[in-house]
């Protein structure tokens, strides 16, 4: 079936839509990507902060690396990518957005509800109660910063190895097992359990369309890959969507 016809079956306002993004929606916006050509860890001083950053995570030295990251965030906004997904949001009676990033870009274009998996750079947690607290401004001052309990707080950001927040994770595998159309933007894939809900979606008949720069691990398992920049593609696709002319929007091969 083609892609246009593939579309024009989906395009209606009481579908259940998902999309999961990754650290490529926010590439255009100046947020490095983690991994391939344009990736944080080919600037030395990445390197060398995250080699002073570790375990519990409420030292100095993680939140001299914390700081850098969030000083090069605060300079970037959203770019044309981030407000498709917002319009989406407010067309879908059902919309999901689950994200892995942990940049906060999604919130400051307005998306409502993000199911934000890896946590949020711009909020800190207390090791001793859990109590999360929002940390908007950079640079803080004095490092690490500490709760009114008296204990160093910690980047509420999960770290390789951590468990997610449940409630946050159960929501996102409930959007991602019962979505119509499920998008999957700017992730490399190889990440779990981010990278199991397109296929959770896929195994549930989802219609699975990924848009990203390169070919990924999900490339071979999505119904359509959409090759090219998100903040080009997603706004294109939202067009042609409400215009149901996908006419100009090819996927890969086709
Ligand atoms: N438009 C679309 N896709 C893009 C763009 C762009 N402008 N720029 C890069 N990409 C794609 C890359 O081709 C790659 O597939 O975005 C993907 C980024 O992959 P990663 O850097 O691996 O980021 P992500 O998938 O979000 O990583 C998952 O890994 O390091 C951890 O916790 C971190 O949340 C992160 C998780």
């Amino acid at each position: 079936m083609e892609f246009i016809d593939r579309l024009a079956l989906v395009s209606d306002p009481r579908l259940r839509v998902v999309a999961l993004t990754g650290a490529g929606i926010s590439a255009e916006s100046g947020v490095p990507i983690f991994r391939g050509r344009g990736s944080m860890w080919e600037n030395e001083k990445a390197r060398t902060l995250a080699r002073k950053a570790g375990p519990p995570w409420n030292t100095k030295g993680t939140w001299e690396f914390y700081e850098w990251r969030r000083g090069l965030v605060h300079r970037c906004k959203p770019n044309a990518g981030h407000p498709a997904l917002v319009d989406m949001e407010h067309y879908f009676q059902d919309f999901g957005l689950i994200t892995q990033n942990v940049d906060g870009l999604h919130g400051r274009a307005g998306s409502g509800r993000v199911l934000e998996q890896h946590g949020n750079m711009w909020k800190a947690r207390c090791p001793r109660d859990g109590e999360i607290v929002d940390l908007p401004e950079t640079p803080i001052g004095r490092l690490p910063p500490y709760h009114s309990c008296g204990t160093a707080l910690r980047p509420h950001v999960v770290q390789f190895g951590e468990s997610l927040d449940q409630g946050t994770l159960k929501a996102a595998l409930g959007v991602s097992s019962r979505a119509n159309l499920f998008l999957v933007v700017g992730t490399s894939g190889v990440v779990s359990p981010a990278s199991q809900m397109p296929l959770i979606a896929l195994k549930n008949g989802a219609t699975v369309i990924e848009v990203n720069r390169d070919a990924t691990a999900l490339t071979p398992h999505v119904t359509i890959s959409l090759r090219g920049m998100a903040a080009e593609i997603l706004p294109r696709f939202w067009k042609a969507f409400l215009a149901k002319e996908a006419r100009e929007l090819k996927p890969e091969g086709e």
